[in-house]
């Protein structure tokens, strides 16, 4: 047998992938107008967004909200699961992304189920608090990784019981082990487990992501009764 390594992670990966999630036309399409319009290729994998398509779908969720669009790639993911009286809401501060995002959203037919936003994050969540928008079934924190604690803050103010949030990006090849980690993401994603932890009001797990490098998603629920 194969000692466990890189290798035969990303082995695995590929082979969940071609059993369970066949080559989709509409995704390789949005991927490849990101990467030609110069977008960084930070989008999720293929099997992390199979995973948010089947989060949303065991929630039952209706209302959804990003933070971090990108080219629309995880957004595509998340709209699919909804009614057709769905919603994502999904915020970007970059109105070039934004725009390839929206474009992606289109030709991926799910345009009507989805509301790009263009701003910081932070101000576009905050006016959102203020002006009493309705709570979310499912949030996904995929932006900013120094900011993800601000967006947990923000993001339970926009919750009910039973919210599932999520948080990709949180274990950064093992950086998050490191006591003092040497860089704003690995810092922040630490920061954020370490905040999500400590939070009574939710129960939590991360699940490890395989990709090139190992990374971690975060799943969270808000608990039912306090
Ligand atoms: N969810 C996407 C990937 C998002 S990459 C996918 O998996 O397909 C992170 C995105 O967050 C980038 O597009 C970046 O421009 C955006 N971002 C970074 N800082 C931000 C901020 N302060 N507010 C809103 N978006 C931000
Ligand atoms: C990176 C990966 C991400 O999924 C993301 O949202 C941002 C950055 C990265 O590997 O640098
Ligand atoms: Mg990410």
């Amino acid at each position: 047998m194969e000692a466990f390594n890189q290798e035969l992670a990303v082995k695995v990966d590929k082979y969940i992938e071609h059993l369970l999630n066949p080559h989709d036309e509409v995704l390789a399409e949005n991927l490849q107008n990101a990467q030609e319009a110069g977008l960084p290729t930070v989008n999720v994998s293929p099997n992390e967004g199979k995973l948010l398509y089947l989060l949303a779908k065991m929630a039952g969720a209706k209302r959804v909200l990003e933070i971090g669009t990108l080219g629309g790639y995880s957004t595509t993911w998340l709209a699919r699961a909804l009614p057709a009286d769905g919603k994502v809401i999904t915020l970007e501060w970059d109105q070039k992304h934004a725009e390839v995002a929206w474009k992606n959203l289109d030709r991926a037919g799910v345009a009507d189920r989805v509301e790009v936003r263009v701003g910081r994050a932070v101000d576009v969540l905050r006016r959102m608090i203020a002006q009493g928008e309705a709570p979310f079934d499912l949030i996904f924190i995929d932006a900013d990784k120094a900011s993800y604690v601000e967006y947990l803050d923000l993001s339970l103010q926009l919750a009910r019981a039973g919210t599932v949030i999520l948080a990709d990006n949180v274990i950064r090849n093992g950086r998050v082990l490191d006591a003092q980690p040497d860089n704003d993401a690995a810092r922040g994603a630490k920061a954020y487990n370490e905040s999500m932890a400590a939070r009574p009001e939710l129960e939590s797990i991360i699940l490890p992501i395989i990709r090139q490098n190992l990374d971690g998603l975060s799943i969270s629920i808000v608990k039912l009764e306090a």
